[in-house]
């Protein structure tokens, strides 16, 4: 029974498996008898009898030779399958436990084709059990013999994380990955220990906050996605913010010249605005900057992503252009931006804060605007903020990439002034032309709009400057 690529359904009969072979069980139960401390300490403890099968799978004289595994394979084992199946989904929510699927590891690698055979040095650091790095070395030069690659790979890669099983599995293939390149399966537990002796620079630890990385040559990252406070000092967001953006401000800050830095991050440090000033302080401190925009993480992570790839201490250009954006914007002498001719607002009312003062008033929600038509008769609420007057048309500020229309339109026609609900964004003509209502619903079908949109933002919600932002064709208008 195999781990590699087995589908999640599949999984339980191979943990089951796991279980029966390895007594994966009696491991469980020593670790439980220890009170963990932390969340990452649970899901090093869960994830444990993982790598030491792993371990046992190295090892010649391993009681694992006994049993029928041959197609097992450490470089290759779904290492992302049994942190799904070991570790609880909000364990590994909260620590951002999400390895790093083939694709985007290996695109990251082609990337940095160059520093790969210049035998440069790698840093990951959250390296989790190690899907970047091992993207990398799996075309890093080699030496003459099994050792001598592996005391040559030790001093080229390091990394980081929490977790202490983490932290083992990443040496565990790094070592595996270099026995299969040099055409061997296993060794003597002897060598195997003297071999992950040979990965000094890898460290169990909180990599906020260290200085950890800053010699190697490159930085390879899939940070957590997670928000966490911003820490003292971060000039560029306070309060909430996102981890992985903390993560890079750290790489960049401690940084030697030159250092390249590869990552993997969430789409909304490219597109969302409350972290235009966290680009800022990117742009500031690298140059070279590439944004690859990639889309869903995986099947079964869905937050789009985007490949981010900059030089620090490089000099800088002197042209600065919007590097965040693909360029997929045409700029067509034929086209104005939407705000010249609309005004974009967010619905005022609040569902959940809604008292009963106020004039008694149409209420519009999503649930009575039907898409890509007019609104009927609408409820009534007491409500005492803004109001507007037909004619509008209202998008869904919900939206998806995935979704079949990305911009959701409705209608709104009328006497009387209404109150919109905040999961709506009003798009008001500002001369109150019915006849721009109507050709903006239409130009909302076409797929450029949408193709834009994709390119700039792949949030999940849209924002009255994206909206603001889209190109319509003037002469439609006139
Ligand atoms: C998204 S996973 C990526 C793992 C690996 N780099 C990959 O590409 O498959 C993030 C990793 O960060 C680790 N992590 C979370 N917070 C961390 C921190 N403060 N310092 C170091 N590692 C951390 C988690 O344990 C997890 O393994």
């Amino acid at each position: 029974m195999s781990l590699i690529s087995a589908p999640p359904s599949k999984v339980n009969n191979v943990k089951r498996d796991y279980v029966t072979l390895f007594n994966l069980n009696a491991d469980d139960n020593a670790c439980r008898l220890i009170e963990p401390r932390s969340l990452h300490e649970v899901a090093s403890d869960k994830y444990s009898p993982f790598v030491k099968m792993m371990q046992g799978l190295l090892v010649v004289d391993s009681d694992s030779d006994a049993v029928p595994c041959s197609k097992m394979d450490v470089v290759d084992i779904n290492v992302t399958c049994a942190a799904e199946e070991l570790i609880p989904h909000e364990i590994r929510a909260s620590q951002g436990i999400f390895f790093t699927g083939d694709q985007i590891a290996e695109k990251i690698a082609l990337s940095l084709s160059e520093e790969i055979s210049a035998g440069s040095s790698f840093f990951d650091p959250s390296c989790g059990a190690g899907n970047l790095l091992l993207a990398i070395a799996k075309s890093f030069p080699l030496k003459r013999s099994v050792l001598d690659t592996l005391d040559f790979w030790g001093k080229k890669f390091g990394g980081c994380d929490l977790s202490e099983s983490f932290i083992l599995a990443t040496k565990l293939r790094l070592i595996a990955l270099a026995l299969r390149r040099h055409g061997l399966q296993k060794v003597s537990r002897q060598d195997l220990e003297s071999y992950l002796r040979l990965f000094k620079s890898f460290e169990v630890a909180d990599y906020l906050g260290t200085e950890f990385g800053a010699d190697f040559d490159c930085i390879v990252a899939n940070p957590p996605f997670g928000h966490i406070t911003a820490p003292d000092g971060v000039a560029w967001s306070s309060g909430k913010t996102q981890q992985a953006g903390v993560f890079i401000a750290q790489a960049l800050m401690v940084a030697k010249s030159g250092q390249r830095i590869a990552a993997v991050l969430p789409d909304v440090l490219r597109s969302g605005t409350r972290y235009q000033k966290w680009r800022h302080m990117v742009e500031q401190n690298s140059a070279d900057l590439h944004v690859d925009v990639y889309g869903q993480f995986s099947k079964t992570v869905d937050v789009d992503v985007f490949l981010l790839s900059v030089n620090v201490g490089a000099e800088r250009r002197v042209d600065r252009v919007d590097n965040w954006q693909p360029t997929v914007r045409r700029v067509l002498d034929s086209c104005v931006k939407l705000n010249a001719l609309f005004e974009v607002r967010v619905g005022p009312v609040v569902p959940h804060r809604l008292s009963e003062k106020g004039k008694l008033v149409p209420y519009l929600t999503t649930h009575d605007a039907p898409p890509f038509s007019k609104v009927g008769r609408l409820p009534k609420i007491n409500f005492g903020g803004t109001l507007y007057s037909p004619p509008f048309v209202v998008v869904r500020r919900t939206s998806s990439p995935s979704d079949k229309a990305r911009l959701v339109p409705s209608l709104v026609q009328g006497r009387h002034s209404i109150a919109v609900e905040n999961h709506l964004i009003i798009i008001k003509p500002r001369d109150g032309s019915l006849k721009k209502c109507l050709e903006l619903i239409e130009e909302f079908k076409e797929e450029r709009v949408a193709d834009w949109l994709n390119a700039v933002s792949r949030c999940r919600h849209l924002t009255t400057k994206i909206l603001a932002d889209i190109d319509i064709v003037r002469e439609r208008y006139e």
